[in-house]
């Protein structure tokens, strides 16, 4: 049996880290005596990419250039899909990540400029191709999601960067999920944390891949 992976996507602060842990419980217990779930992160799934992500996000006076930053995303997703991902995909088990290859489209590419065609060559590179079996798009204003951050304390290097970025990463999802409808679907993330895990629930139901035959 292979696995599934499903990847989280959002602005800051649209509630993935809250949906993503919800979505492992209720899985679960559904799955659980066939398959294991599994949760992960990126940057920072494995030992190197939490020493990428102290690079990356919380050292807001490190200047870090585009191209760099492009990297070390690229470095902390090959180290965390080779040691990682493609292991528990191997054995079976249902990975859900927060962020994936869709994160550095929108923010490195969307949000920083870089062509479509360098952030694929360096996605390639860092995944051997792989790709989520499905992908939630938490949609959220920008505006909202920043404001939920700083309500929790210092924000990260990203977390800083303009709205105007922020803005851009935001619609370079809406052009992904135009793109790729079947992978990536867009939930509605300012309604309430629970309406939000219902809708999850919902569609999860609605695929093949995952056996509900318990479920009454
Ligand atoms: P988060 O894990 O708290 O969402 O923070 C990760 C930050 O890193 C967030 O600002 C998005 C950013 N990021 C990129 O810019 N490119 C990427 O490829 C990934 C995985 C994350």
């Amino acid at each position: 049996m292979s696995g599934k992976f499903i990847v989280f996507e959002g602005v800051e602060g649209a509630g993935k880290t809250t949906q993503i842990h919800k979505t492992a419980n209720w899985l679960q217990s559904w799955c659980g005596k066939d398959r294991s779930v599994f949760i992960t992160r990126e940057p920072g799934g494995t030992k190197l990419g939490r020493q990428i992500r102290q690079l990356l996000l919380e050292d807001p006076d490190t200047w870090v250039s585009n191209r760099t930053e492009l990297l070390l995303y690229g470095a902390d997703r090959a180290q965390h899909v080779e040691s990682v991902i493609r292991p528990q995909l191997d054995r079976g088990d249902i990975v859900l990540c927060d962020r994936f290859t869709d994160s550095t489209i929108a923010y490195q590419g969307y949000g920083r400029g870089f062509d479509r065609d360098e952030i694929d060559r360096v996605n390639q590179l860092a995944t051997g191709g792989l790709q989520s079996d499905l992908t939630f798009w938490l949609d959220l204003d920008v505006k909202i999601g920043l404001q939920r951050v700083l309500s929790r304390g210092k924000p990260d290097r990203m977390e800083l960067a303009t709205l105007d970025f922020h803005q851009r990463v935001r619609q370079g999802y809406q052009e992904l999920a135009n793109i790729y409808p079947n992978r990536i679907i867009r939930i509605d993330a300012d309604r309430s944390e629970s309406v939000i895990q219902i809708e999850i629930q919902s569609i999860l139901m609605q695929i093949d891949w995952i056996d509900f035959s318990g479920l009454t």
